[in-house]
């Protein structure tokens, strides 16, 4: 019999503190006026100080276990998608399976930055699928208000913290349908973090840099490729979907990807007015927010897409 991995539960957490655009604007060189037209970003989450991507992550995966019906000793798996670690090492997903108090399962990070969350749900399928493991735990994490330089604004006013995750389970029928990853490592000066931690100083640089009209360029083109190879996988077409969840980084960017697969508009999910760009935590936010305000309901097609650092970027269909 063919196993399957199917979504039993989403959770999402933000943190208390919500920084308006205009609120930026008191403290840096901008206005509202700039970033709602150039991103559709209105405000975003910035966790409070000493709160870390494990303690986001542990909000939105009891948030998603509820939803489930599930406890934490019920998860044969751990997979969380940062990029914003709250150590260097042991792995955040290990210190979120400790604040869950479960024990025994295995846990690790994957870091492939806004694809983060696309590549964890695509590992996690695969070991569901192949027999290994019943059920997982999917989470995307992020504070990347910590990784900014807060005198930049042409990267400051992008993001945001936040998390998101979602509860697999073996199934008899689908589920996830297909998936496709990709990277191409000559690109990785687009968007970095080019910092390292050495004999106890930063070597490098500890912030954030984009060369952010290559980004946009690069997201647009691969977010419609991957779209459609994943479609192809399942013989399907893009009308066949019903919500196009793609990573929210632009409403730009959404748009233009709605757009080429001749998707209206009202398909597209949108929470980067909301939550600006909070990377591997984007996806599975936004999933959560469209099931939880009943867009997404049992039976529907839904596309969610990463694309990030790296480069990398991916695509995973889902039928709920
Ligand atoms: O997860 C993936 C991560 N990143 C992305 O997806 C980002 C992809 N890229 C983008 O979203 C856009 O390229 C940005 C929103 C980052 C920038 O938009 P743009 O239309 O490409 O603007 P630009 O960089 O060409 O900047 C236009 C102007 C510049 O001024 P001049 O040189 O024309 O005088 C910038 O200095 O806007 C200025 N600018 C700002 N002005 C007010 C840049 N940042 C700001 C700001 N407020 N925050």
């Amino acid at each position: 019999m063919t196993v399957w991995s199917r979504i039993v539960g989403t959770g999402s957490y933000l943190p208390a503190r919500c920084v308006t655009n205009a609120d930026l604007a008191r403290t840096m060189e901008t206005s509202d006026e700039w970033i709602q037209a150039r991103t559709g970003i209105r405000q975003r989450h910035i966790a409070a100080e000493g709160q870390s991507s494990s303690d986001l992550a542990l909000e939105a995966s009891r948030a998603a276990l509820a939803s489930a019906g599930m406890q934490a000793s019920d998860i044969d798996l751990i997979i969380v998608a940062t990029s914003t670690p709250d150590f260097i090492f042991p792995s955040t997903a290990c210190l979120l399976q400790s604040k869950l108090g479960a024990k025994g399962a295995p846990a690790f990070d994957v870091q492939a930055v806004c694809s983060g969350f696309v590549y964890g749900l695509t590992i996690a399928d695969k070991f569901i699928r192949s027999g290994q493991y019943k059920s997982a735990l999917v989470v995307g994490a992020e504070v990347f208000s910590r990784i900014l330089d807060w005198n930049d604004r042409s990267t400051a006013v992008l993001f945001g913290d936040g998390a998101g995750a979602v509860v697999l389970k073996a199934d008899s029928g689908p589920g996830i349908m297909a998936s496709a990853l990709h990277a191409d490592g000559s690109q990785s000066g687009i968007l970095s973090v080019p910092g390292s931690i050495c004999g106890g100083k930063v070597i490098g640089s500890p912030f954030l840099q984009m060369d952010g009209q290559a980004v946009f360029k690069f997201a647009v083109r691969v977010l419609e490729e991957v779209g459609r190879e994943t479609l192809a996988q399942c013989g399907l077409v893009a009308g066949d979907i019903d919500w196009l969840i793609p990573h929210q980084a632009n409403v730009r960017i959404l748009e233009a990807t709605a757009k080429r697969f001749g998707l209206d508009r009202s398909k597209l999910v949108v929470t980067v007015d909301q939550h600006a760009n909070t990377s591997a935590a984007s996806v599975p936010l936004a999933l959560d927010c469209a099931i939880r305000d009943g867009r997404v309901k049992p039976g529907h097609k839904i596309m969610l897409q990463g694309v990030g650092g790296g480069f990398t970027w991916g695509a995973v269909l889902v039928q709920m």
